[in-house]
């Protein structure tokens, strides 16, 4: 099986398994999660699902879910009311205890954000994202206001880290994110400890959020390579 059918294969089970009717939904950013936006559209034009209200991670997810015809809304519309009941998202690299690196589409700020305000929480990943510690295959993105580049980088290198500034392609210059910020990649030679170092990134001044998630995850839908889905959960 090809990375795009098993992908598609996970993001369609965790809607299958987890969506009901009447649901608030955050909807995630990225190659795997639009399998589970396009699951929904479907499962709603089929009436299969009823009352579904949307609240995207993204530009782009946004853009997706209104062409798909879902219920989009805000986290600050008072029918959402900042509370989310499922929240379906992927993932660049999962650890055995299910810390997360996000960001590599550049997202990661809201996606934190509506991470936090959902009761459950799934990542739907191929195996290709399970690693045995975080930093294994991708560094760390760190989204950051312009303001503040050398501030933070310095900073992040004195916690010890290499740092690159995300570059755009087919512009000149750094990427800028949906809220206008810049992305840091930062790169560590030796193990780190999730759980302090997202606390210690979040402490500089002028970061917005890394791509470290560390406390949410009840659900895991990884999708093998022979077209299994592992449903994991906590
Ligand atoms: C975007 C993200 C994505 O969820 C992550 O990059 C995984 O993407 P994909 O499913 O395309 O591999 O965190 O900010």
């Amino acid at each position: 099986m090809t990375a795009a059918e098993i992908k598609r294969l996970a993001g369609r089970r965790a809607v299958d398994e987890l969506v009901t009717n009447g649901m608030k939904i955050g909807l995630g950013t990225g190659s795997t999660a639009i399998e589970a936006v396009r699951r929904m559209a479907e499962l709603v034009r089929q009436s299969v699902l009823q009352d579904i209200l949307v609240v995207p991670t993204s530009f782009q997810t946004e853009v997706d879910c209104r062409r798909m015809g879902l219920s989009l809304w805000s986290l600050n519309d008072p029918v959402i009311n900042g509370r989310l009941d499922l929240t379906i998202d992927g993932a660049d690299e999962v650890d055995p205890d299910w810390n997360l690196i996000k960001g590599g589409g550049g997202a990661m700020l809201i996606e934190k954000i509506i991470a936090h305000a959902s009761d459950t929480y799934c990542i739907v990943a191929d195996e290709s994202k399970i690693v045995n510690r975080l930093g294994e295959k991708t560094p760390v993105p760190v989204e950051i206001v312009p303001e503040a580049l050398l501030t933070v980088s310095n900073s992040l290198e004195a916690l010890g880290s290499s740092v690159d500034l995300r570059m755009a392609r087919m512009k000149d210059g750094p990427v800028i994110t949906d809220h206008g910020n810049f992305i840091l990649d930062i790169s560590f030679k030796e193990t780190f400890d999730p759980r302090s170092l997202e606390t210690e990134i979040k402490a500089i001044p002028g970061v917005m959020a890394s791509g470290i998630f560390t406390r949410k995850v009840t659900d895991l839908f990884i999708g093998m390579e022979n077209g299994k889905i592992d449903h994991r959960k906590r």
